[in-house]
């Protein structure tokens, strides 16, 4: 079995010997200056992906121990020793933050729980975006959540970072991942092609409890171009736009409707747990816009849950867009922006698009 830290060994080590030879096919075209600040990016990203990874266990910790740990419910709420309680997802964000800010490679950090950006070293090279504790509804009950995370260049080195610099495209992410809190801990992840010299594509690790280590479970994941399964929180159904509801209707009509087969439902409530179904075997999952909120374009977050969940399905060959446009071609605005998501299989996910473009013209 390769452990985390051995994948990073062998990685770092083909790396520097690439960039030594520029043998690899993404260091083909450099120049030394280039290859360089590939190889200067990538043991920073994998710097930090090892504190996400070190915080990220111990969240998978405290959410073994479940309601046992006085840390579900309500923040600020009293325990049963009349102690103050913290949420989890209080808890993971402060775990997350102060790992993160201490460590030297980052410039700053963005998280789901935080109004604005914190500042870290001036001198890093890179900022993280993360949700903390995605999924926050199954917290409660026992079921999987997750943590999200993406990884940007940092490009004011020497000044303090602030809101605008994480608002940058998903095509800038140099790295992105999730850690999944389930009946087992995964690990996934992707570097951005220009880093990936391997070719390894998006990695998952899982957690051996025995001991402590995440071990390699599977590289260059792809996602079936068809699916029959698709993930969507149905009760909004009368919420959607027409084209929505349209493709609903169609998925649901099975073998007597124009799509000519059945479908079957899965839900997680998590976006980290649909994700990763899709990873392993295909799928569509779908959080789209509605008329509940005019005010919101969608539910979920660009920056922290579609970006990162973006990269990792386009690089498992899969599509992820808001329905008619690449998601990670957005120009975000702002660091808490909310998208309408569709992603997974590629195919499927076009059949979402098609039906929006007709219904545009
Ligand atoms: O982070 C938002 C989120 O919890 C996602 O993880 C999940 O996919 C979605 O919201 C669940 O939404 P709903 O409450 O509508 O089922
Ligand atoms: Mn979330």
């Amino acid at each position: 079995m390769t452990t985390l830290t051995e994948y990073f060994t062998v990685l770092l080590t083909d790396h520097q010997t690439d960039t030594a030879n520029h043998t690899s096919h993404a260091m083909q075209s450099k120049t030394d200056a280039d290859a360089t600040h590939i190889t200067d990016a990538m043991s920073a990203t994998i710097d930090v992906i090892n504190t996400l990874v070190h915080a990220g266990k111990q969240i998978a910790d405290l959410l073994r121990q479940g309601a046992l740990a006085d840390i579900h419910g309500e923040a600020g709420a009293e325990n049963v020793q009349g102690e103050q309680q913290k949420k989890l997802d209080v808890i993971a964000n402060d775990l997350l933050l102060d790992a993160l800010t201490a460590n030297p490679h980052c410039a700053g950090v963005a998280s789901e729980e935080l109004d604005d950006a914190t500042p870290a070293n001036p001198d890093g090279k890179l900022l993280v975006l993360f949700d903390p504790l995605d999924g926050s509804s199954n917290i409660d009950i026992n079921m999987p959540t997750g943590t999200i995370f993406s990884i940007l260049p940092y490009h004011n080195q020497g000044q303090t970072a602030q809101n605008a610099d994480f608002l940058q495209p998903g095509d800038s992410q140099l790295a992105a991942g999730y850690l999944l809190y389930g009946a087992s801990t995964i690990l996934a992840f992707t570097f951005a092609t220009a880093l990936d010299t391997d070719q390894s594509g998006v990695v998952m690790f899982g957690l051996n409890p025995d001991t402590g280590e995440f071990e390699l479970i599977k590289e260059c994941i792809s996602i079936a171009e068809d699916t029959t399964e698709y993930a969507i929180n149905g009760s909004n159904y009368r919420h959607w736009l027409p084209p929505m509801r349209q493709y609903i209707d169609e998925v649901l009509a099975g073998t007597s409707g124009i799509r000519q087969k059945n479908f079957n439902t899965r839900w997680v409530a998590a976006m980290v747990g649909d994700v990763h179904r899709i990873l392993c075997r295909g799928g569509i999952f779908i959080y789209p816009q509605d008329t509940k909120d005019p005010s919101k374009a969608g539910k979920l977050r660009l920056m922290y849950e579609a970006n990162p969940m973006s990269l990792l399905v386009e690089r498992a060959g899969g599509a992820a867009t808001d329905a008619v446009k690449r998601i990670m071609d957005y120009q975000p605005t702002d660091i808490h922006q909310r998208v309408p998501v569709v992603l997974g299989s590629k195919n499927e996910v076009q059949v979402v698009r098609a039906l929006h473009q007709q219904q545009q013209l």
